[in-house]
Formats: structure tokens, sequence, C-alpha cells
């Protein structure tokens, strides 16, 4: 199988594994547990949290672990939101967000909040000039995504926040879950209040990620009980999790982005080259190196998917990790495709370990799909 998912999901390292193997193993005790169980434990959590506070440079108790990318957005889009609420009711975000920011954004305008949507140019990139047209004296929240799922393209994040820190005292959160491995990430240089990263997105375990928050953040815990994560996400950590994301992260290799990128060009080009009429989405230099989002026009995504699946190629469409719906992406909207060419659009996701024999047969066996498909000779 030749698998260009990686965006969903990634395959675990076997450091990582090894590392999780161990913990399930050996380290049963609850991390608030007084004995020296519940010690060592807890003294595991807290050396994962320096590792990856160290690789995004922030704090360690800057470093809340959650239950995976969706819990962290949630936690930062309805705990902003919650805890300033006295100081306004305006958020601004974008329509290329991912599910788990949006949904918990509808949920507050249904609660009162009022919302704007900044618009996105055709590569989904989001303007300095809009977004400071958008600040109002009640703004009391900004999220905008970092690498985007669907079709890559990489916001200023720096100059957005930079930016808008000189006219509004605004939260400033960013969802950085496709970006972290592949555009490094740095905390204190971002200039954010928080950041959402996802262990299932670098080669760790499903299910765990992090929010990076600013000390002294004013922020709304929404998972309360045993007051776990400086009172900020209740609930005994999961430590084989936690171990294995900070394994994870430590594996990073910042020197593979070139050789994913060159491979990414490589099935690019050929793809241009074999079928013109293809349209590349996203934005061409700002760009994830890992992403190929591509319209071929007239063409079923889903048949397409499925005939790659039956040669045993994955990869897929709509967003990453949804519900397996078939409704056209609203990323792919927003950024002026039409519904017919939106559910003509797949994207290639690339990892570190695909290699130039895989993009080779995936590109020859598309090739010969998308002929038979285009009713042309092979
Ligand atoms: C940009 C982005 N944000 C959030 C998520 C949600 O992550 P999870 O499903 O692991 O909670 C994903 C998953 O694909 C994502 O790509």
């Amino acid at each position: 199988m030749i698998y260009l998912d990686y965006a969903a999901a990634t395959p675990l390292r076997k450091e990582v594994i090894r590392v999780m193997k161990k913990v399930l193993e050996k380290q049963f005790g609850n991390p608030s547990s007084a004995h020296s169980q519940g010690r060592a434990a807890k003294a595991l959590i807290e050396a994962a949290r320096s590792r990856i506070a160290q690789h995004v440079n922030c704090k360690p108790t800057e470093v809340v672990f959650t239950g995976g990318g969706t819990e962290a957005n949630n936690m930062a889009i309805l705990g902003f939101a919650e805890a300033n609420i006295d100081k306004g009711n305006h958020i601004i975000t974008t329509p290329v967000e991912h599910e788990s920011v949006l949904e918990p954004i509808k949920k507050l305008q249904k609660a009162g909040f009022s919302i704007t949507f900044l618009p996105v140019d055709s590569k989904g990139a989001v303007s300095e000039k809009d977004l400071l047209k958008a600040i109002k004296k009640d703004t009391v929240l900004i999220s905008i995504i970092h690498g985007n799922n669907e079709i890559g393209t990489v916001q200023d994040i720096k100059k957005l926040a930079e930016s808008a820190k000189k006219h509004t005292n605004a939260a400033f959160h960013t969802d950085s879950c496709q970006t972290l491995g592949y555009n490094k990430l740095d905390f204190l240089d971002l200039n954010v209040d928080a950041i959402t990263i996802n262990s299932g997105k670098i080669s760790g375990p499903k299910g765990v990620g992090a929010l990076i928050l600013k000390e002294k953040s004013a922020i709304t815990p929404f998972i309360t009980g045993g007051g776990q994560e400086r009172r900020l996400r209740s609930g005994t950590e999961n430590l084989a999790g936690i171990l294995g994301f900070a394994e994870a992260v430590s594996l990073i290799d910042y020197k593979k982005t070139n050789q994913i990128e060159s491979l990414r060009g490589r099935l690019q080009k050929n793809i241009i080259k074999a079928f013109p009429q293809a349209g590349i989405n996203g934005d061409q230099k700002n760009r994830l190196p890992n992403n190929l989002n591509v319209t071929f026009p007239g063409i079923d995504a889903e048949s397409l998917l499925i005939r790659l699946d039956m040669e045993g190629i994955a990869a897929s469409a709509g967003s990453a990790c949804g519900s397996g719906s078939i409704e056209p992406s609203h990323v792919l909207l927003a950024i002026g495709l039409s519904q017919k060419d939106a559910k003509s659009t797949i994207r290639f996701s690339l990892g570190d370990q695909t290699t130039k024999e895989e993009i080779d047969t995936v590109f020859k066996t598309l090739n010969k799909i998308l002929k038979k498909m285009y009713n042309l000779r092979p």
C-alpha cells in the first residue's frame, strides 16, 4: 500500500511505540497520587512537557496537554470567549478553519456572540488589512488557522498577530495541527496567545495534543474536575500518550522537509504535464511542503479515490478527519471553487517515509485511472 494521507493520520515511529509500550507495561500510577508510583508518573509528564516546551520555545508551564487537536481548539475558542465575556462578545476567524474551530464558534454565535469571518483570497489567505478592519472595541478573540489541512496554505501568523496586537487586547489563537513538523514553530516569535498542536499528525499517538497557552492568559477551563494541568484541563493524564507525543516531537527532523517538498513537486509537475486542465489549489509559495490538493474538472473525486484505493493508494477528499461526509469542502468553496469542482478535488499528503518510487507509482496509476475516467487512450 502507498500511503499519501499523512494530513489525516501518520504512522507511529518505532521509537514512539517503544516509549509508550514501556510506560503502558510499567507505569500505571496516577500522576496525582502522592506515593512513589504516582510521583514517578508525574515526573515523566513534567519531563515530556519540558521537551515539548523546548521544541516550540515556550515555558513548560505554558504546555497544556489535551485529548488531541479538536479538544485544544475547543478549549481555546470556548475558554477565551467565556473568560472575556465582560470585555466583549466579538470574535474574528476565517471560513477556512478546521471544523473543530468552526463548530465551537457556531455554538458561541448561537449564544449571542457576533462573528466576523475574514475574506480569504483564491489561495485561502487572509489579509492584514481585512484583519485590522474587522477589529472592534469588543473583539475578544481572533482565531486564524496556521497551515491549512486541506489546501496547505500557510498564513503569516507572526505578521497578523503583531499588527493585530497594536490595535486590540483580544486573545490571538492559531491552529497549528498541520504545521508542527513541517514549519518550525516558535511560540515566542509568533507572538500569539495560544497555539494548538497535535501528536497524531507527527507520527505520535492519536488523541493527544496540547494547547500552548501564554502564561496568565484569561481562559476558562471547559473540562473541570480534579484540577489537573494547572486546573485548565481536568482528568487523569494520558501518560503513555503524552510520553509518545513528546518522543514524536523530539524526533521531528526539519531537514526532511526539502525531500518531501521535492517529491510533492515531482508529483505535481507530472500531473500538470499529463492533465493540463487540472488545478492546483492553495498558495503555491506559502504552502505546507507535504500538501498537494488537485482539482480534476469533470471527475468524481469519490470514484477516483475508490479506484486509487483498489490499486493500493491511499489519498483523500474533503477535510482531513471529517466524518466521511460527501459534502463539498467548505475550504474549497471559500476559495471560490464551484460545488462541482469541489467534488472533483482530491488531496495527496506526503510524509517523511514517502519515497520517489512511491510517487512515481502513484503518478503512473493515477494517469492510467484518469485517462480511463476521461475516456482517453492511456
Ligand atoms: C488543522 C486541524 N485542526 C484540528 C484537527 C483535529 O485534530 P484531531 O482530530 O486529532 O482532534 C485536525 C485534524 O485533521 C486538523 O487538521
